[in-house]
């Protein structure tokens, strides 16, 4: 990809979709689809360890001129992707991620509602989400002024409510405060609040993941999103490991047992993703089943804000990393893109089939619009038992929910892939496995299953290059796949999406 495509706000020649969105196009189900919007506030009170997403401004280097700066070049920005989604499009979510939304003062959450509510067609049941901290929700006239504003969808982190693990989390809320935030928010009316976990640190045994699950269940929240922690390069946290030792080698992590215990400890809620649990109902999150690409595969999500990605008019486009030249770009004139793809037909798919691995099926309909060799994927993994065939077409089976994300690796190009297992794969039992031939099967098929994306054995060029890619350190890793990124895409001034920019203490 050459450098930053500049496309003129105001640019009246609409975004033409490639042949193959097209034709998803003209598909009933893509109108009834709707669209979504993603926002993404890049502010938080505090930078969590383990936490990669872009987020700026702690509370001591706090300027609201500054935040005023950013809300103008967001609703300009809304506003020039809303003349851009195809006509007739209904908004039917919204959704304020981060960062810490609730980080940003009334006022300006208003201003960012008005313009919203003005550019969008927003349909009058839109679910609106705002993702927050507990220690804000748990004010009442934080959840008093969202409800006021529409918003009928919370939620916040909780990640662990084991004091040790919050610790070396960097949470600075408090285990008590996510009980009052769900008090205040249900007070106040709102209808759905979920609440985020995460689990597989180093040093967590079996039992303090179950302590987890059933503290989260006994808070009462509508539903529950149990993320494996992704130890990744750049944060503090990834630091502390390597510094700390934290969960040495004797402290296994029994990652495939968590997620097999998940399973079971939620068999009483309703599943609603692989990774999401609900007490109260069935129903995906538009959120979820939008950034997917919805039931037609080709949903248009707007995504605004800093190191946010979208897709529109069968473009994928991905904004600048950091608040500066996002910024600038709008002020300039122009979108605040950093790259912009026209999406083909086995870019489209493998995106599908990606969603469709995280909501648990992948209906007959969307499968017949892949390529030869995904059907026979598909194939594959149905004759290994990780998908079921049903009537309305797949579903990901007990051995597949627990083996998710590796399905998912088969669906992104071979050094993301790499990358993807290496970040799934930080433990040491994990990595004792790969590296000194564990004789559990099941286990490298798995693997196999993710970097060749066929679900053979474990061989060859690609096996030999997966050991060895576990063992480079973290920073001839980034290296590597910064040269590489180069040779494909070309110079990526702020690519470096993900960073903190402030690593916190090391571990007490
Ligand atoms: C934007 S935050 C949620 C809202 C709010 N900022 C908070 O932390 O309460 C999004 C969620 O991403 C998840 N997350 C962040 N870093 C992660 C990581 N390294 N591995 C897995 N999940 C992560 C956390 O569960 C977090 O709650
Ligand atoms: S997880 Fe922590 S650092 Fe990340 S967005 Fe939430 S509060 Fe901010």
């Amino acid at each position: 990809m050459p450098a930053a495509p500049r496309v003129p706000l105001e640019e009246a020649e609409p975004w033409h979709p490639p042949p193959d969105v097209a034709r998803l196009r003209a598909d009933p189900s893509f109108v009834a689809d709707g669209a979504l919007l993603y926002v993404h506030v890049p502010y938080c009170d505090f930078f969590c360890h383990y936490c990669p997403l872009y987020k700026t401004l702690a509370p001591d280097d706090y300027r609201p001129s500054e935040q005023a700066r950013y809300v103008d070049a967001l609703c300009k920005e809304i506003a020039a992707y809303a003349r851009r989604v195809a006509p007739g499009r209904v908004f039917r979510a919204v959704y304020f991620g981060g960062g810490t939304p609730t980080s940003l003062p009334a006022p300006l959450f208003r201003r960012i509602m008005a313009c919203i509510r003005d550019e969008t067609n927003l349909a009058s049941d839109a679910e609106i989400t705002v993702e927050g901290i507990p220690t804000h929700f748990a004010r009442t006239d934080c959840v008093a002024e969202l409800v006021g504003l529409g918003v009928n969808r919370l939620s916040f982190g909780a990640q662990s409510f084991e004091p040790t693990v919050r610790k070396h989390l960097g949470r600075r809320d408090t285990a008590e405060e996510c009980a009052a935030a769900i008090e205040r928010a249900r007070a106040a009316g709102i209808e759905h609040v979920n609440v985020d976990m995460m689990y597989g640190y180093p040093g967590q045994t079996l039992e303090m993941f179950e302590r987890d699950v059933l503290a989260v269940k006994a808070l009462g929240p509508d539903s529950v999103d149990f993320y494996y922690q992704m130890q990744i390069m750049g944060t503090p946290y990834r630091q502390m490991i390597a510094k700390a030792r934290l969960g040495s080698s004797d402290a296994v992590i029994p990652l495939a047992g968590m997620r097999a215990r998940l399973l079971d400890l939620c068999s009483d809620w309703l599943q609603v993703t692989a990774e999401c649990f609900s007490r109260t109902s069935p129903v995906v999150p538009r959120i979820w089943s939008h950034t997917f690409g919805g039931e037609s595969g080709a949903a248009e999500v707007i995504a605004v804000g800093p190191s946010s990605y979208g897709q529109v008019a069968g473009h994928y486009y991905f904004n600048h990393a950091t608040l500066g030249p996002w910024q600038q770009a709008i002020e300039a004139g122009h979108l605040p893109l950093r790259g912009r793809l026209a999406l083909g037909g086995r870019t489209l798919a493998l995106r599908v089939l990606f969603g469709s691995i995280l909501l648990g099926r992948i209906p007959a309909r969307l499968a017949a619009l892949f390529p030869r060799d995904l059907q026979r994927r598909i194939a594959s993994w149905t004759e290994e038992g990780l998908l079921e065939a049903v009537e309305s077409g797949h579903r990901l089976s007990r051995a597949g929910q627990e083996r998710f994300q590796m399905l998912q690796c088969a669906c992104v190009p071979p050094l993301q892939a790499f990358v993807m297992m290496r970040t799934y794969m930080m433990t040491f039992e994990e990595q004792r496995k790969l590296l000194f031939k564990d004789t559990d099967l099941l286990y490298a098929r798995s693997v196999a299953a993710m970097v060749r994306g066929s679900g053979r054995t474990f061989g060859g060029l690609r096996g030999l290059a997966y050991r060895l890619l576990l063992r480079l350190p973290d920073r001839v890793l980034e290296q590597l796949v910064a040269l590489v990124r180069r040779l494909v895409a070309g110079p990526a001034p702020d690519e470096r999406i993900t960073l903190n920019d402030r690593p916190r203490a090391s571990l007490p």
